[in-house]
């Protein structure tokens, strides 16, 4: 049974340190995102898993026996990468059934077991084509296909939903999920999509500049983001920057730029540190002005609506603090009653349970939250 361990390994191309004393712990039946922005090492990590490079450093497990002796072929990993490619000569069922005819299995079986991989991918009405006949998304529904038909119970998916259009994406990560638990494999599944490895993984890595920024459960690390670059990658937040002001009744006070001040519940920093609070967009609260004069509610900031977006299932609002920041409140549609309109004076509540203080970051908070 397939389980992972990566101990101290560091891979470097030249001078490029693609990743660095990544230690991690993939266990048998596990479905785990990798997570990360573009350069952050994901593929890499695939590659070592799947065999097709070696660490610089450290040393790959897999169940229990060092990776190094066991040749890639015998792995029994199905590596899908990035880059994937199709046998350009065979149609649409030969492709897929060529990894399970290699293994030794009759036509007949293959051709079974391939057909039901292209109907969960939806792509049965399309087994006598051809790769080049195929649209985009298409031929990558092929190649997951082929993957999954190979019967390998490691499944190394770089990216495997990443040209398909966003109803199939939710369709097909569903269906991938419950058939690596309904067979028992194991995954690692790469993708950009935060929403995608929170729905569908047990456990999300976050990776970094080569470096795991952060790992656990979903709702954990979207909880519980221990860095700036965690809230902002995963599920997004608005952040500010100020100082903590002083203590009050085991809570800080932290004062804003243009003397906004707001109450969090960490007393870790040091008076007079500085430090950026956060809070998600969709635990920012937006209320109308007049509320303020009945008093007593911690935390309202004033400012003004400057702009609002219609998402569908939730209405945004981009607010602009009398300081001159600007904070999102994300309402969901149905609380929505259309109260506001561009340029109405509004409060955001920022709630103190959600709030939520970071360090101030050494290469300053605005190109901390580019490095996503
Ligand atoms: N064969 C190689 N030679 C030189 N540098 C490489 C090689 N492979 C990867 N790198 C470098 O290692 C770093 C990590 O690359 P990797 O492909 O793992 O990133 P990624 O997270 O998969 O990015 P993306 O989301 O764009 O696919 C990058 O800086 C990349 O340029
Ligand atoms: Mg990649």
């Amino acid at each position: 049974m397939p389980s992972i361990r990566l101990v101290d390994v560091t891979k470097r191309f030249g001078d490029i340190t693609a990743l660095d004393r990544v230690n991690l712990e993939i266990e048998d039946g596990e479905y785990v995102c990798v997570l990360g922005p573009t350069g952050s090492g994901k593929t890499t990590l695939l590659r070592l898993i799947a065999g097709v490079i070696k660490p610089t450093e450290g040393e790959i497990y897999i169940d229990g026996e060092p990776a190094s002796r066991i040749p890639p072929q015998e792995r029994n990993a199905a590596y899908l990468p990035q880059q994937y490619a199709l046998f350009p000569h065979m149609r649409v069922i030969d492709n897929v059934a060529f990894g399970p005819m290699a293994k030794g299995l009759s036509r007949e079986e293959a051709y079974e077991i391939s057909k039901r991989m292209l109907e969960m991918t939806r792509l049965a009405w399309r087994m006598n084509s051809y790769p080049h006949e195929l649209s985009g998304g298409m031929q990558q529904r092929l190649a997951l296909a082929r993957a999954l038909a190979s019967g390998a119970e490691l499944l190394l998916l770089d990216e495997p939903l990443g040209a398909l259009d966003a109803r199939l994406r939710v369709e097909l990560r569903y269906r991938l999920r419950e058939l690596v638990k309904d067979e028992g494999l194991t995954a690692i599944h790469v993708t950009h999509d935060q929403e995608e490895a929170m729905a569908i993984s047990d456990r999300i890595v976050v990776l970094r500049d080569g470096r795991i920024q952060q790992e656990g459960r979903p709702i954990e690390v979207y909880r519980e983001p221990n860095s700036i670059f965690v809230a902002n990658f995963v599920g997004g937040a608005n952040f500010l920057e100020g100082f903590v002001h002083r203590r009050l009744n085991g809570s800080s006070i932290i004062q804003l730029r243009g003397g906004l001040r707001v109450r969090v519940l960490d007393t870790r920093f040091n008076l007079g540190e500085r430090v950026v609070v956060a809070i998600r967009e969709e635990a920012t609260g937006i209320v109308p002005s007049s509320l303020k004069s009945k008093g007593g509610r911690g935390n309202l900031l004033p400012g003004r609506v400057r702009d609002i977006s219609f998402l569908g299932s939730v209405v945004v609002y981009e607010v602009e603090l009398v300081n001159g920041e600007v904070l999102n409140s994300k309402v969901p549609i149905q609380m929505d009653h259309g109260r506001f309109r561009v340029g109405d004076e509004v409060l955001l509540s920022l709630n103190p349970e959600h709030l939520r203080v970071y360090p101030y970051p050494p290469i300053g908070l605005y190109r901390e939250l580019e490095a996503v």
